[in-house]
């Protein structure tokens, strides 16, 4: 299915940079590894005058910058041509406008924001969910049962994740495919030349998002449930610090940032070890080496392929300097696959012993959501083998998305049996 690793070895020629170190280019698309291999030899603190940003290829340098507390990410203190300004469309003359959620604000307010929510996502809560979570992925395997062969994003990847956030914020279940789409509209604006049409679809489905949220929060007014939304609401009332709009963006944030990552890691995770005939055996044969798997999923093909920072204050990485208010891009596809850190990097391997990766970004701000993402995955994927073991790819190519930032398939023909 699709090609490995070790088929792509031809060199290429012209040195990349700007959209070429995007999903939007084909070749760094469809030979991420490669490219980023290249990157990493020749140039690995890059500067991308293009895009306006340092892009970085070196494990340890992307480890630093991340957890580097001194550097920033809200984009209202970035240069107007720099990266994040264009990813976040947050332009110079409309700043009043932009609200940054707890992604995109620097502190104090981004601490206030993560502790607002944190307890809800830490591994112990998490853990609760694990029940429910095993319910929808046997709901949605039923509803594959019989069938020769399925589209698994849309089957299977795409809809657990959605499923199980919408139910953590208290969402009816009928509007799940409202949720599905504008979720999926409003990641496109990690596009950096998203076009104007695109623009557009991002703001209505923000739009239609911000008043189902709007509505649903006066609701939870009125009644209180056993949900995030209630939580947050109570929160406002004990006296923290926390706007309608605050409320607002979170629900946005949480919705958005979980479902296509969490997706991709899923459908990234099993084209993996459909691709490795050999890995899928040993996983079946030791259905306990799931929780490595998925780390090992994690790592060789990252959902999240960058993060990013930039500084206030003149700055420098391995020698190269970098001004303030010029982003900084780190290449988590990259440093997973640094062969100064991995032994035989590109070869996927369930029961290699370092799994520990940078997919989740790092520092004070790493993911919120990695705990439940990694349980959805490990259920997701044990369940699936379980009741598949004799899946194989489908008979068509699987079709990678075309979004920057972001690393998984549109479509992914599997058969079932
Ligand atoms: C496999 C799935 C996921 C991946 C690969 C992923 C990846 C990331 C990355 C790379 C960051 C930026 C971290 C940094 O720059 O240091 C991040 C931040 C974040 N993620 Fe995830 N994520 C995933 C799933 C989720 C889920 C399920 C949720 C919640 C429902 C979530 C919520 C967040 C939030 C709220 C932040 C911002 C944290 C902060 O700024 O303090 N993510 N994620």
């Amino acid at each position: 299915m699709g090609e490995t690793r070790d088929d792509l070895k031809a060199p290429h020629t012209a040195p990349k940079t700007g959209i070429g170190l995007t999903a939007l280019d084909d070749d760094y698309r469809e030979d991420l590894y490669r490219v980023l291999d290249e990157m990493r030899q020749a140039d690995p603190v890059h500067r991308d005058r293009e895009l306006g940003r340092l892009f970085l290829t070196r494990h340890d340098d992307v480890r630093a910058v991340l957890r580097d507390k001194s550097l920033h990410v809200d984009p209202r203190g970035a240069l107007p041509d720099s990266y994040i300004r264009l990813i976040t469309n947050a332009p110079k003359d409309r700043e009043d406008e932009f609200e940054p959620s707890m992604i995109f604000s620097d502190e104090p307010d981004h601490m206030r924001l993560r502790r607002l929510v944190s307890q809800a996502f830490n591994p112990r809560s998490i853990e609760t969910t694990r029940i429910r979570i095993g319910e929808i992925a046997d709901a949605l395997l039923d509803e594959m049962e019989g069938k020769g062969e399925v589209d698994f994003i849309k089957a299977f990847a795409g809809p657990l994740p959605t499923i199980v956030i919408a139910e953590m914020l208290g969402v009816p279940l009928d509007r799940r495919d409202d949720f599905k789409r504008w979720s999926d509209d409003i990641v496109l604006g990690f596009d950096p030349i998203a076009s104007p049409e695109t623009r557009q679809r991002i703001e209505a489905s923000s739009e239609a998002m911000r008043a189902f949220f709007t509505e649903t929060i006066a609701r939870r007014r009125q009644e209180r449930s056993d949900d995030l939304i209630s939580d947050l609401i109570r929160a406002e009332e004990e006296g923290e610090k926390l706007t309608n709009d605050e409320i607002l963006s979170m629900c946005t944030l949480l919705l958005t940032a979980g479902n296509v990552t969490t997706t991709d890691l899923i459908g990234n995770g099993v084209h993996a070890l459909l691709a490795h005939p050999a890995e899928f055996e040993k996983l079946k044969a030791d259905p306990d080496l799931i929780e490595n798997a998925v780390e090992e999923m994690l790592r060789y093909d990252s959902p999240v392929t960058d993060s990013g920072r930039f500084p206030l204050e003149p700055y420098e990485v391995g020698g190269v300097a970098v001004g303030p208010g010029r982003s900084i891009s780190t290449s988590l596809a990259a440093a997973n696959h640094d062969p100064s850190v991995y032994p035989e990097p590109h070869k996927f391997d369930v029961t290699r012993e370092d799994t520990h990766n940078q997919s989740f970004g790092g520092g004070m701000r790493i993911c919120l959501g990695a705990p439940l993402a990694r349980l959805e995955a490990q259920i997701g994927i044990a369940k699936l083998i379980e009741r598949f073991p004799d899946m194989k790819p489908g008979t068509s190519e699987p079709r990678r998305r075309h979004l920057p930032s972001f690393r998984g398939f549109e479509k992914m023909p599997i058969r079932l049996h």
